[in-house]
């Protein structure tokens, strides 16, 4: 009785200490295995006198059935708690996958494109690297004008430069097609500014131009009060203030007025009430020359516009350099 005891402590014990299906299933094949030391157990009926095995038998088996029912126990409890690997709770809510924005000024860009694609104007591209002739000669900028200069330009040889600007493209537009048109062109643009807060050497551009027979500045203001409505959602007042642009005759820098006080004077606009956007004007008529059209019958507007200070403004980004930057906690404030 004290063999069958012991055995029931043992068996008992270790049961308890099964943790996992394959544990539990070792333990049935040792315990309740016919060649387990239970069954083991009933060799020893040989040694003992007559009288006593029939108790002896039957104390051997109900051991077994206690160990059985035991097992079966410990079975249910492993199968109601939780499992590892293999049997996930499909019905659980899925983890979202982490999935990229699209950069500000990609998203300034496309909106300007579908702002300027509903007037009409369609999308022009050109080279970042350029020639003379399309970044200053056919611009109208004369040999010994200040912006050739190698300060302020990325010369890679004599004749060959990073463009800085996008006006270029209006002459590889217009070298290449016959008025009447309207396209713009976003893209890089490159200048050696040391680079802070609100400078970089490289940054963006959009560039307009319409050319056909009658256009006025008329059309060039109401093209562009139609774009910054468009880009602002509302009708917003447009400023052209007098300048000078080798390219345009007459030329005017363009605001707008600030679209966060509606001219009032907020820290956007820095309490002006206007923000600066970008130049534009009516095409020179040496201009339409260099691409052999005829001054005299046709008119044309064009403007220029940078992209980083408007995505800036909209999207409250203090400094230039996060633009280029690649952070990613940067970049995924501007879902979309
Ligand atoms: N290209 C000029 C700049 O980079 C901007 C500009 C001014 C473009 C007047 C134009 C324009 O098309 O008409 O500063």
């Amino acid at each position: 009785m004290k063999l069958i005891e012991n055995m029931r402590k043992q068996a008992l014990e270790e049961l308890a200490l099964a943790g996992d299906a394959g544990g539990l299933e070792k333990w049935r094949i040792h315990y309740l295995g016919k060649k387990g030391p239970v069954q083991g157990l009933m060799k020893e009926l040989k040694s003992l006198p007559k009288e006593d095995k029939p108790v002896f038998g039957q104390l051997v088996n109900k051991l077994k059935n206690e160990l059985k029912e035991a097992h079966g126990v410990a079975k249910e409890r492993l199968g109601a708690a939780p499992k590892s690997g293999g049997d996930e709770d499909l019905t659980l809510p899925g983890i979202p996958p982490l999935i990229g924005t699209r950069h500000p000024i990609t998203q300034m860009m496309e909106q300007m494109i579908s702002c300027m694609k509903s007037l009409g104007f369609e999308v022009a591209e050109g080279p970042e690297v350029e020639d003379e002739f399309h970044n200053f000669n056919a611009l109208n900028i004369p040999e010994n004008h200040p912006a050739r200069s190698e300060a302020d330009n990325f010369y890679l040889s004599d004749n060959q430069l990073l463009r800085s600007q996008t006006s270029t493209v209006q002459i590889r537009v217009m070298e290449n097609r016959k008025p009447p048109l309207r396209i713009i062109a976003p893209g890089r643009v490159y200048r050696p500014d040391s680079v802070d807060a609100s400078h970089h050497y490289m940054f963006h551009q959009i560039e307009g131009l319409a050319v056909d027979k009658g256009l006025t500045m008329q059309d060039m203001k109401s093209t562009l009060i139609q774009f910054f409505a468009g880009l602002f959602g509302e009708d917003l007042e447009i400023r052209l203030r007098p300048n000078f642009f080798p390219f345009t005759e007459p030329s005017a820098e363009v605001d707008v007025a600030c679209p966060f006080c509606k001219g009032k004077g907020c820290s956007t606009c820095q309490q002006k009430g206007w923000i600066e956007m970008g130049g534009c004007g009516m095409v020179d008529p040496n201009v339409f020359k260099a691409v052999g059209y005829d001054p005299d019958v046709y008119t044309g507007f064009a403007f220029g516009l940078g992209i980083e200070r408007m995505a800036m403004r909209r999207f409250g980004i203090p400094d230039i350099r996060y633009l280029t930057e690649n952070d990613v906690r940067f970049l995924s404030q501007f879902p979309g």
